[in-house]
């Protein structure tokens, strides 16, 4: 799949940062922003929504993800997580896993209010992963 455009990253991080805006964490006071980049070029956002039943909570990465599923966008081509922190802040376990179903080989860029600015891949951060192909 196409690597995204300087351009594209450029608009992920402004979708991950407003995003984060949103976030509904009355709990963790740590808001999450996430923006990923479909094939064909959309862009979906989420912020991470926690819940009085701590378990319950949903990491900004999945609510994008689960967004652009909902929208009949099942490939992802990158996918940004913004925190208004000093230091980047990565995908937790779980998100990556659900970042494995629909985007195994994307780009993962994580951008914070420091100088700090992680780039990688799903497949760096999850190797070996347990998927669909597991399934078949
Ligand atoms: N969180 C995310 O939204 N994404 C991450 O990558 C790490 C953690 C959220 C979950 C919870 O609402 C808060 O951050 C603290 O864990």
């Amino acid at each position: 799949m196409k690597a995204p455009t300087p351009v594209q990253i450029r608009r992920l991080e402004q979708a991950a940062r407003a995003a984060a805006r949103e976030a509904y964490a009355p709990y963790s006071r740590f808001a999450v922003g996430a923006a990923v980049l479909v094939e064909g070029g959309r862009i979906f956002s989420g912020c991470n929504v926690e819940n009085a039943s701590y378990g319950l909570c949903n990491c900004a990465e999945r609510t994008a993800i689960f967004s652009a599923v909902a929208a009949g966008q099942r490939r992802l081509r990158c996918v940004v997580v913004y925190t208004p922190t000093k230091t980047a802040t990565m995908p937790c376990g779980a998100c990556r896993q659900v970042i494995n179903e629909f985007g195994p080989e994307a780009r993962v860029i994580s951008v914070c209010d420091g100088r700090e600015r992680i780039e990688t891949t799903l497949a760096a951060l999850l190797p070996g992963a347990f998927g669909p192909a597991d399934l078949a």
